[in-house]
């Protein structure tokens, strides 16, 4: 059994929650889709847990921003990201302690393949950038090339839209809520995109942390949903003047 966590965004009382389910379930190993940082408040004790926990890890954009640019993000989210690389060059801790963080971030990969399975944060054609949203269903050209970049796997897995759910290769997208929250891969002959959905700020109208166990052996998926004190989270983001007041509000909203 696989675990598949992504889009944590800082925020560990929703991350606790969820490895506290991983450590009931039968799972031998856990993927990580990107974004372990930014919007949220514990970007470090984050990252932490992840570098320990991951068999590995994929580069999200708030992972490339945090790196390189900010450019492209709106004004309140880049002054997240900013806050955030100050939390991991903070003087407060060891100089080595952040370096290991910044390795870390560093190292980390935008693709990974194995036999019949392709891992992204976002999409397979831009593995950090772009969204693949519900309504881009009826973007015919889009999605066909987007399934077009599947590298012979009958199924790839992302994160990023914080949206969990199935696309199919005959464009149409089903919430994970609506499947039941189970998914049997064998269910549809062609290819899909299946969307993990968020640990740390769901936007599907949930606010429960989100995240997968993929049974290899059977090959079937199901979504956790776990509620966790995100009034907590919301408290530590609004004592952050460099947060954003809706980054809290959108925790208890779930979008
Ligand atoms: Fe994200």
């Amino acid at each position: 059994m696989i675990a598949l966590i992504s889009d944590i965004h800082a925020n560990i009382e929703a991350l606790t929650v969820v490895m506290e389910d991983i450590n009931k379930q039968n799972v031998d190993t856990i993927f990580c889709l990107g974004d372990v940082i930014g919007y949220g408040p514990n970007p470090r004790e984050c990252i932490e847990i992840v570098r320990n926990c991951s068999e590995f890890t994929l580069c999200g954009n708030h992972e490339e921003a945090v790196l390189f640019s900010a450019q492209d993000f709106n004004v309140k989210a880049r002054r997240a990201i900013d806050w955030t690389r100050d939390q991991l060059n903070s003087d407060k801790y060891d100089q080595e302690e952040n370096y290991e963080l910044w390795d870390f971030l560093g190292e980390l990969r935008k693709k990974v393949k194995d036999e019949s399975v392709l891992y992204v944060h976002a999409s397979p054609r831009q593995p950090t950038r772009e969204y693949v949203l519900p309504k881009d269903i009826k973007d015919q050209n889009k999605m066909e090339s987007i399934f077009m970049e599947f590298e012979n796997c009958g199924v790839c897995f992302c994160g990023h839209t914080h949206i969990p759910g199935v696309f199919t290769d005959d464009l149409k997208f089903e919430y994970s809520r609506n499947l039941g929250n189970r998914f049997e891969i064998s269910s549809y002959p062609g290819k899909k995109l299946i969307n993990v959905g968020s640990v740390g700020q769901p936007r599907d109208g949930d606010n429960r942390a989100s995240y997968v166990l993929f049974d290899v052996e059977n090959q079937i998926i199901e979504w956790k949903r776990l509620p966790y004190d995100y009034k907590k989270t919301m408290e530590k983001i609004r004592a952050v003047d460099d947060l954003a007041d809706y980054l809290a509000v959108r925790l208890e909203e779930g979008r």
